[in-house]
C-alpha cells in the first residue's frame, strides 16, 4: 500500500481492473492536509474523472454552497472518495472495489486526524460504518466508529445530489453539515469572511 502512497495522494494502482479500464485518472483527495472536517463520498463521476479532484460537477456546486450557508468554504475542508477511481456508467463501487480502496481512505484519515468525519451518502455511510444505513432517516446523526483503532466522529449526510432530485433534502443536508461545523468547533468565521474582516 505504502508504494503506491505519496503522502495522502496515490500516485499508481492497478487493484480493481474494471475501474483501471473505466477511469482517465486516479482522484485523489481535495483540500488542506490539516483540514478540521474530511467529507467522504462515494467515488468519483465523469467531471470528477476528467477534472481529477473529487466534486466539481453538480454534487460538488451543492456542496460547495452549503458550505457557505454554514460559514465554511471549500478550501477549509478536505474532500475526498471512498474508492479513488470512476466506476463505470456511475454504478455503485463494488465491496471488492471498497475495499482495494479502504487502505488509502484510512491512511488519509489517520494523517489528516479531523475532528469529525462526514459521510456524503448511503455508500460511504455504510462503509464506514459497517453496517447498513437508512439514510434519509439517519442523516445528521452522529456515530463513533474506530478507524485503525482511533475513534473518530462521524456525521452521516445524505449526498448533495439527493438535494437536487428532492428540494426537501436540502435542509437535511444543510443541517448535517451544520452539526459537523459546530462538532468541529468551526466559528463561522471562513477565509472569505475573514478577508473582508480586514475591511
Ligand atoms: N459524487 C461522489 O460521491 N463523489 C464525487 O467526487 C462526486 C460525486
Amino acid at each position: 500500500m505504502d508504494e503506491e502512497l505519496e503522502g495522502l495522494e496515490v500516485t499508481a494502482c492497478e487493484r480493481c481492473p474494471k475501474l483501471v479500464d473505466s477511469r482517465s485518472q486516479i482522484v485523489n483527495g481535495t483540500g488542506p492536509e490539516d483540514a478540521d472536517i474530511l467529507f467522504v463520498g462515494e467515488g468519483p463521476g465523469a467531471n470528477e474523472d476528467e477534472q481529477g479532484e473529487p466534486f466539481v460537477g453538480r454534487s460538488g456546486s451543492v456542496l460547495d454552497d452549503t458550505l457557505l450557508v454554514v460559514g465554511l468554504e471549500r478550501e477549509d475542508v478536505r474532500i475526498t472518495n471512498c474508492v479513488r477511481c470512476r466506476p463505470p456508467e456511475n454504478r455503485d463501487p463494488t465491496k471488492t472495489e471498497l475495499e482495494n480502496c479502504r487502505g488509502y481512505l484510512e491512511a488519509e484519515i489517520e494523517r489528516l486526524d479531523p475532528d469529525v468525519l462526514v459521510t456524503l451518502g448511503k455508500v460511504p455511510s455504510e462503509h464506514l460504518l459497517g453496517r447498513s444505513v437508512g439514510i434519509t432517516s439517519e442523516a445528521g446523526s452522529v456515530e463513533e466508529i474506530r478507524v485503525n483503532g482511533s475513534p473518530r466522529r462521524v456525521v452521516l449526510s445524505v449526498h448533495p445530489a439527493a438535494t437536487l432530485y428532492d428540494r426537501s433534502q436540502e435542509e437535511t443536508f444543510k443541517e448535517a453539515l451544520e452539526t459537523a461545523a459546530d462538532l468541529a468547533g468551526a466559528d463561522g468565521n471562513s477565509s472569505t469572511q475573514r478577508r473582508l474582516d480586514g475591511f
